[in-house]
């Protein structure tokens, strides 16, 4: 059995991040496309190897190959109903992507990449720096790296994060404290020196800052809090939370987004480097 924090087809809210996961890709389509593009201005090969690692739904890796149509670019995840998913829009999008489905902790691959790309995987995989590691690793030389990730621990909040010292994240904490769940929340911070350390080199870190509180924002912050509301079934079935008490604190934090000056602001991690 798989370990790690999104193994999606264990979750109860199964349906409920799924949905969650296609309205991320939509928002975050245009910053993602301009990403791919500027990545790449500096690669004249016109054949090239892409990976997406944890790649989801596979619309990160859908716009990869249309972006670059030479490259052979490969899905790779650990959920066999997001493989799906994603096989069935990269059909009706004519995409020709190559599938593999696999544990990246334990997968042995038959070739090495151009490219790697992940996005929000990172944290949730068993052991994130055995994975940056084991990501180098199947770098071709002159290949580059680009990973994008959260991290909780830079978020800003004013007045305090709503859930601070409720129930709720006791119970969440416990929950992530358990040895099978691995990943890591503050993962993003980390990426640049995990990748230094095993390697790669030019890494530049830059941060893409979401205000959840701005008007113009109301579908990222009904994204953020979708997540706390979807873990609510699993820390319930694991008995350390009832119902209701987790309830009565996640109000707390739809509370905070709908009284008037507030501020939150969290940040995506965008970390790229090469392998000379
Ligand atoms: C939050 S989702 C992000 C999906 C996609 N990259 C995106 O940004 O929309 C995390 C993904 O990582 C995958 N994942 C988690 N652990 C994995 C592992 N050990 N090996 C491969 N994929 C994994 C999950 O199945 C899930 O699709």
């Amino acid at each position: 059995m798989p370990k790690g924090r999104f193994i999606y087809d264990q979750r109860p809210a199964k349906l409920q991040e799924l949905e969650r996961l296609i309205k991320l890709n939509e928002l975050y389509r245009p910053l993602m496309q301009e990403l791919f593009q500027n990545h790449f201005s500096h690669h004249h090969k016109t054949t090239f190897d892409i990976i997406d690692i944890g790649a989801g739904t596979g619309h990160c890796t859908i716009d990869l190959k249309k972006i670059f149509p030479n490259a052979e670019v490969t899905y790779f995840d650990l959920s066999p109903t997001l493989m799906e998913y994603a096989k069935n829009i990269a059909e009706k999008e004519k995409s020709e992507l190559t599938y593999i489905l696999g544990d990246f902790a334990k997968f042995e691959f038959a070739k090495k990449y151009d490219f790697i790309f992940s996005r929000f995987a990172l944290k949730h995989i068993y052991n994130p720096e055995t994975a940056i590691k084991k990501m180098v690793d199947l770098l071709k030389p002159n290949g580059t790296i680009l990973i994008m990730d959260k991290d909780v621990s830079a978020n800003i909040w004013y007045p305090v994060f709503p859930l601070y010292k409720t129930k709720y994240m006791q119970a969440l904490n416990e929950y992530n404290a358990k040895p099978e769940r691995g990943g890591n929340s503050f993962v993003g911070r980390r990426i640049k020196y995990m990748l230094a350390k095993y390697g790669i080199s030019n890494i530049s870190t830059t941060l893409n800052a979401i205000d959840l509180t701005s008007e113009q924002n109301t579908e990222h912050q009904k994204l953020y809090t979708e997540v706390y509301f979807n873990l609510l079934p699993e820390l319930v079935a694991e008995g350390l939370i009832s119902q209701h008490e987790a309830e009565h604190d996640l109000k707390r934090l739809t509370d905070f987004f709908n009284a008037g000056g507030n501020l939150s602001v969290i940040f995506d991690f965008i970390t790229k480097g090469s392998k000379i």
